[in-house]
Parts: C-alpha cells; sequence; structure tokens
C-alpha cells in the first residue's frame, strides 16, 4: 500500500504558523482581524540591506551555486559579530550558514541525535523543538520550568529529568515564548550541569538583541569556555533586522562537528539564496541604530500590552525581559463563557477570541504549557490597543 513515512505523518502543522494562515485568511475575506500571532518585527528590512540585495541580484556571481557551507564574507562577518555581540570567539570555518536559524535547529538534531537519545527541552518551548528531535530519531523531554519564576529551569529540574540516554540540553534565552532571558548566575548553572553530564548543548540564541534594557544578554558558551567543545550556538538575522522572510541564520559548531553539519547540508540543500547571504552581511557588518529603533518601539509596546492585559480581570500577565512575546496565565479565565461558549481550555479560548472578537492569539498547548496564551506586540500600537479592548469586551 502507498503511505508515507510515519515519522513525516506524525508531524503537526507549526501552530503558531496555523494561527497566522487563519487570521489572514479572514483578513482577506475582508474581517478586521488584529493579530497577536506572529512572531516577526512587523518593521521593513533595513533600507541599507535591501540595497545590498539589489547589487547582488545584479552582480552575475550572484547567480550561481555558492559553497553549501555559506559565502566567506557572511562566515567572516558572523564569526566578528558573535565575538563582538557575545564575547565569543570563533573561527569562520565554524560557521554554517543556514535557511534561517529553523533549519539550523533541525541539522543540529540531526547531527548529535541516534535514534532513542533524548533532548532536555525546557517547557514552555517553541513548537518547532520536540519536532525536529522527532524527525532525527530521538525523543524530546520537557522539562517545566518554574511558573513562578519566569518559567525557568534550573540543575534541580533537570537533574529530575535525566536518564542514560540523555544527550543534549537544548537552550533557548531569550525564550520563546515567555520573553525569559536568563541571567549571567542562572546561565553558568545550567552549563555546570551540562558538564558534569557530558551534555552537547545546543544554545539558540535568535532573541540576543531584543533584551530590554537595563537587561543584558548573555551567552552560555561565552560564560563557560570549557563548554565551549560541547555547544553549538544557533542564530539568525530573522528578528534582530527584521529579515524574517530573507531566510538566512547560521549555526556555530566545534570544527568535527561543523563539518558534519556542513557535508549534511550539501545534500539536503546547498547553498543559501546568494542575494540574501549579501543582504545578512550588509545587516551584520552595518550600523546598529534601526535594530536599537525597533527595540525601543517594541519596549514601548511592551509596556502597554503587558499594562493592559493586567487590567484585565482574570489574566495574569508577567512582564518579559526580552523578546516581542508576552505569556500570561488565563486560568483565571476559564470555566466562563466566552462569545457565547463555555470556555475550558487555553485552545478553547483563543478559539473564541478569534470567532467573537476578531483576535488572534496562539494557546499555550502549543507551547507545551496549557491555562496560557501567547501574544506578540510586534503590531502597531494602534492595533495593539484595539486588540486589548476587544479581548476586555470578550472577557467582561
Ligand atoms: C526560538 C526561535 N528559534 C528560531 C526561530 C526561527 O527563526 P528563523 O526565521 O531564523 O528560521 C524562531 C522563530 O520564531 C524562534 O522563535
Amino acid at each position: 500500500m502507498t503511505r508515507i513515512a510515519r515519522a513525516v505523518a506524525a508531524i503537526h502543522e507549526s501552530p503558531t504558523l496555523a494561527v497566522d494562515r487563519r487570521a489572514r485568511e479572514l483578513a482577506q475575506r475582508g474581517v478586521p482581524v488584529i493579530s497577536f500571532g506572529a512572531g516577526e518585527p512587523d518593521f521593513p528590512t533595513p533600507p541599507h540591506v535591501v540595497a545590498a540585495a539589489l547589487a547582488a541580484c545584479q552582480d552575475p556571481r550572484d547567480h550561481h551555486y555558492s559553497a553549501a557551507v555559506g559565502l566567506r564574507e557572511l562566515r567572516q562577518a558572523i564569526a566578528r559579530k558573535t565575538e563582538r555581540d557575545s564575547g565569543l570567539a570563533v573561527d569562520a570555518e565554524q560557521v554554517l550558514v543556514t535557511n534561517g536559524s529553523k533549519q539550523a535547529v533541525a541539522h543540529a538534531m540531526t547531527t548529535l541525535l541516534d535514534p532513542g537519545d533524548e533532548v532536555l527541552i525546557p517547557s514552555p518551548y517553541w513548537v518547532t523543538y520536540p519536532e525536529t528531535v522527532r524527525l532525527a530519531g530521538g525523543i524530546p523531554v520537557a522539562v517545566a520550568g518554574d511558573p513562578a519564576h519566569g518559567h525557568r529551569v534550573d540543575p534541580e529540574r533537570l537533574t529530575r529529568a535525566l536518564t542514560p540516554r540523555t544527550r543534549v540540553l537544548l537552550l533557548n534565552s531569550p525564550v520563546n515564548p515567555t520573553g525569559t532571558a536568563y541571567t549571567e548566575d542562572e546561565l553558568r548553572a545550567l552549563g555546570a550541569f551540562a558538564l558534569a553530564h557530558d551534555l552537547w548543548v545546543v544554545c539558540d540564541e535568535i532573541y540576543e538583541h531584543l533584551v530590554y534594557p537595563p537587561g543584558r544578554f548573555h551567552s552560555l558558551p561565552a560564560l563557560v569556555p570549557e563548554l565551549q567543545a560541547h555547544s553549538l550556538v544557533l542564530n539568525g538575522v530573522a528578528k534582530s533586522y527584521a529579515m524574517t522572510g530573507w531566510r538566512v541564520g547560521w549555526l556555530i559548531a566545534p570544527p568535527a562537528a561543523a563539518r558534519a553539519t556542513a557535508n549534511l547540508q550539501s545534500h539536503v540543500c546547498g547553498n543559501v539564496a546568494n542575494v540574501s547571504q549579501r543582504a545578512a552581511v550588509a545587516a551584520l557588518n552595518g550600523p546598529m541604530e534601526p535594530l536599537l529603533a525597533m527595540r525601543a518601539a517594541f519596549d514601548r509596546r511592551r509596556h502597554r500590552l503587558v499594562e493592559g492585559l493586567r487590567s484585565i480581570p482574570g489574566i495574569d500577565c508577567p512582564e518579559p525581559d526580552a523578546a516581542f512575546y508576552v505569556f500570561p496565565s488565563v486560568s483565571g479565565v476559564l470555566g466562563r463563557t466566552v462569545g457565547g461558549r463555555p470556555v475550558k481550555t487555553a485552545l478553547e479560548l483563543a478559539e473564541a477570541l478569534l470567532e467573537a472578537a476578531q483576535v488572534a492569539v496562539v494557546p499555550g498547548e502549543a507551547f507545551g504549557c496549557p491555562e496560557h496564551l501567547r501574544l506578540a506586540f510586534a503590531l502597531a500600537d494602534q492595533d495593539l490597543e484595539e486588540g486589548v479592548e476587544r479581548i476586555r469586551t470578550a472577557l467582561t
């Protein structure tokens, strides 16, 4: 009988992209949806980056295949930027340029895991992690963080989840969906745990530039140098430079693992589009002002959204340290009737809000954390305020 492979048949559509798709469909039908769903900056890519891409389009050298590992100029720019922003000295040879950091996550799992190997994933987590672990033959092990402390995990929580098959700690800081940024001390403790148990650490640092002052970003392998031989760092230009559509990310690995990931990529997809890579060079080597201006706008919206949601009875909204998400508990709302229907789970609440208030939010179930919603504040201030008012009306 013709059938598709079980591993792929078991994959679900990304719930965050599903919310976004439904919101777009409604908008196309003329429904005035306000979407807190999308995990991407609402700003255009900075003009000097677009100019570099236009120049690349006109240069015949960029019309052909290039090295699967990435353009030399981009790998050098990534190495320079990593030392500048994280204090982590790496060689350009350790860098693999990927189609967004999403592909870097998949490559990391395929490269590190044998069938049955377990990966510790602090929960709530980004939806793609467990799927890529399973696809690579591994077993995702969700480790619940402390809800009273930004859903952070600590060595104690991780130790309880250890087994002889544990091989990787997948650490995302700042975290999607909570906006938690681990502190220097917390990271040092997690690094000591990984060293003590001889684990690989995969550090997803995609939100590094979106930590709100006075908070600061810290990179685990820079803080715990002994971990550098066991660490893969994943990052990209998508969130920091409003370049989600350009699809440029990267992976930094110790030399042997870097070569293995490069071999993998050479057969899976070859090089990332040269035009996008040239744009990424311009972003990384260019001025930081556009990034700082975006961060200031997100910071303003962060305060507005937190304040607005806190004023709605039943919603408990901690202030995020970073990224452009809030992750409030809605347990105080569950059990009520919203838009004429009883709502018992965050999933049902998200559906009711879309129908009754035309507001798109992502239910916590998508991140392994029920009774919560994720709202992205990457939308215009006016839409944000209107969205909060619609939620208030629907819930009261
Ligand atoms: C934690 C995290 N890592 C990686 C990504 C993927 O980003 P990219 O657009 O570079 O593939 C996302 C996107 O939402 C994310 O939230």
